[in-house]
């Protein structure tokens, strides 16, 4: 294997992502380590067997494949340019097809049921439509009552794949070393409505 697909192997900090053969990551590849990204995002997004999850703006197709094995969940594939008959073809060979459904579309015209997703997932696509005003209230009603919405997307920073455009050097997601942005959107956005939950009093907390 030569030493840049290597590199992409890091099972210390990514132990799901590095199962998968790097050859085929940059086969799909649209951007930087697409599956990195995703399990970054996994312990916020709390994923449950059986649940259903959009992956929005899914590209080629990983990150579909990853959630339907990793988190067994059934997952709809959707993404605004990749034709649904290569997409289809990359989660059969992945072995996928029965827990994957393919939708090309959107995101600004999601043609989806109210409260249909347990969870929305969008890696490296965000950037592509999340500055229209009517994009997070067409989520939200996709995504049921204290569903989870999770974005990813690369730091304008670095990464092990070529850098980004020189007018991107400042954008406030700037980061450290591993040239991914953390995940800025990963939360619940029904939380404002719940309830709040007493805090147990913590040390830092006493202080003032
Ligand atoms: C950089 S690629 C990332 C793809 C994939 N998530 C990955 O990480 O490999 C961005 C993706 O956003 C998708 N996209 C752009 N605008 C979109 C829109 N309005 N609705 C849905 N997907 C969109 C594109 O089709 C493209 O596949």
């Amino acid at each position: 294997m030569s030493p840049r697909l290597e590199s992409l192997n890091r099972p210390e900090r990514y132990p799901l992502a590095s199962t998968y053969d790097p050859a085929w990551v940059v086969s799909l590849d649209m951007g930087p380590h697409p599956l990195w990204q995703l399990e970054d995002l996994l312990p916020d997004l709390a994923l449950e067997p059986g649940q259903k999850v959009l992956d929005l703006g899914c590209g080629k197709g990983a990150t579909s494949v990853f959630l339907a094995r990793e988190c067994d969940v059934d997952v709809v594939a959707f993404d605004l340019w990749t034709g649904e008959d290569e997409l289809r073809a990359n989660l059969d060979a992945m072995g996928v097809a029965d827990r994957v459904t393919v939708m090309r579309g959107s995101a600004r015209d999601l043609p989806f049921d109210d409260d249909e997703f347990d969870a929305i997932v969008s890696v490296d696509a965000f950037e592509y439509f999340g500055t229209d005003v009517h994009l997070l209230p067409g989520l939200l009603r996709v995504l049921k009552p204290f569903g989870r919405l999770g974005d990813h997307h690369t730091s304008p920073a670095r990464g092990p794949l070529p850098g980004p455009p020189s007018r991107m050097r400042h954008s406030p997601l700037r980061l450290g070393s591993s040239g991914l942005a953390r995940s800025r959107l990963v939360g619940d956005p029904l939380a404002a409505q719940r309830p709040r939950r007493q805090r147990p009093r913590t040390h830092a907390s006493r202080r003032g």
